[in-house]
Formats: structure tokens, sequence, C-alpha cells
């Protein structure tokens, strides 16, 4: 969920390179870039014995009420057994001088859906959700970046106290430091920095520890 673009697209490819007949659904808000990337990943495995068409993309906004009920139809009639939800973001600049309309986009996108989907999934059987979360904003004050700081704040608070609930549910919390994707302001200082990694190298990392039985429900790469 949020695949159309950055960390979500890098990490669409690298699943999409370890499986012979795994479907995929896509979910953003550009029907182009989804179009595109589901295009290309079809044409991946067109000399495979498959089973038609193993990817498939839905269209809608994260951000509407709307946009959450079809959402959760798309999810009803694929039966995911996974879910990976990379989309957030949020304005950049003093809280104050914001629109109160792009705090809420913010928490939104990047808190409420989040957790409406972990809650979805844990009624439907879903085997394993992954929120992505922020080495840096979730566990430190991000000066003009307030209402998305409070979101990833808001998913470690909720992944952690679900796991106080002992539930049998793969809950998981991926929180990468910077990469080089649109989220990043073009001026940005870390832009400028080594700290920067590749989307497709996190992607890497995420996939893997996706697999793997983990020591603990939170992984921070930086
Ligand atoms: N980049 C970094 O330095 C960094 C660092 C730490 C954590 N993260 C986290 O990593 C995750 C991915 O970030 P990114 O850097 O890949 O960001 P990005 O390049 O802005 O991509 C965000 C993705 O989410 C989708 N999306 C955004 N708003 C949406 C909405 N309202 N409804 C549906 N889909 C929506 C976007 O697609 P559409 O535009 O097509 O809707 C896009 O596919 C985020 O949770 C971010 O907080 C990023």
């Amino acid at each position: 969920m949020g695949a159309s673009r950055g960390f979500g697209r890098a990490f669409s490819h690298r699943i999409w390179d370890d499986s012979v007949d795994r479907r995929l659904l896509l979910m953003a808000r550009k029907a182009e870039l989804l179009a595109e990337l589901k295009e290309y990943l079809n044409n991946t495995k067109k000399d495979m014995n498959t089973r038609g068409e193993l990817v498939k993309f839905f269209t809608c906004d994260f951000s509407r009420e709307e946009g959450h009920v079809l959402a959760f139809q798309q999810l009803e009639m694929f039966h995911p057994e996974r879910i990976f939800y990379f989309a957030g973001g949020g304005p950049y600049g003093a809280f104050e001088k914001m629109d109160w309309k792009d705090h809420m986009w913010a928490w939104t996108v990047t808190y409420v859906f989040a957790a409406r989907v972990v809650h979805w999934a844990m009624q439907h059987n879903v085997e394993q959700v992954i929120l992505v979360g922020s080495a840096i904003s979730e566990s430190q004050g991000d000066p003009r970046g307030a209402s998305y700081s409070a979101a990833k704040h808001a998913l470690l608070g909720l992944v952690r106290s679900i796991h106080m609930e002992n539930p049998a549910f793969d809950l998981r919390l991926f929180s990468p430091g910077y990469m080089d994707t649109d989220l990043l302001p073009a001026h940005a200082p870390p832009r400028h920095s080594e700290e920067m990694k590749s989307p497709i190298e996190v992607a890497d990392v995420l996939w893997k520890w996706s697999n793997e039985e983990p020591s603990d429900f939170h992984l921070i790469y930086k």
C-alpha cells in the first residue's frame, strides 16, 4: 500500500524478484505509475508457467474515508496473506504556518489508515502486516515536520501496545533512515550526507527481515 513511487515501488520490485507465482495487489493514487509498474512486473514473468496476470493494481486515496472503504473492498476480494504499508508524508514548515487540512492529511495517511489496516487485518486472518516508521521522526522531535513526526510516534506506540496484548499475529514496524525518494525535499540537508540510502538497498533489508523469524517486532535500519 503506497506502491507507486519511492520505497514502496522499490519493494514491489524486490518482492517480485523472489517470487514465481506470488500475487501482488499494488495500491496508491497515481494510476499511470501503478499501471506502468504492473505491466513491467507482469512482463518479467511472461515466460514462466504462471496462471495469468499475477499483478493487479487499484487506485485510491488513503486520506479520504471513501478511499478507506474502497481499499477494504479490494482487500476483501484479494484475501492478502501479508500487507506492507508504505504510504506516509506530511507538510514541511512551521506548524502554525501549515494549513490544518495538511496536518490532517499527514495524520490520516501516515497513522490513521495504517492503524485501520492493522485492525482490519487482525479481524481477517491476514498473517503479517509490516508498517513503515522512521528511524529519525518516530523517536525524536522533527522541526518543520511536526505532524509527520507525531504520526510516526503514534505508529510506534500502536505497534508496541498491540504487542503487549500478545496477539497471535505477525505485526512489525520497519524504521528506515533517510532514503533518496520524493519524500525528502530537494534541498534537505540529508541529501548532502552519507546518511542517505537508496530505497533499493533498504527494500532488500526489509524483504529479508519480513521472511525471518524476528528477534524483535521493530527493526531500525539507518
Ligand atoms: N524517504 C525517506 O527519507 C524516509 C525516511 C524514513 C521513513 N520513510 C517512510 O517510508 C515510507 C515511504 O516513503 P517514500 O520516501 O517512498 O515516500 P514517497 O516517495 O513520497 O512515496 C509515498 C508512496 O505512498 C503513496 N501515497 C502517498 N499518499 C497517498 C494517499 N493519500 N493515498 C494512497 N497512496 C498514497 C504514494 O503514491 P501516490 O502519490 O501515487 O498516491 C507513493 O507510492 C513512508 O512511510 C515514509 O514515511 C521515508
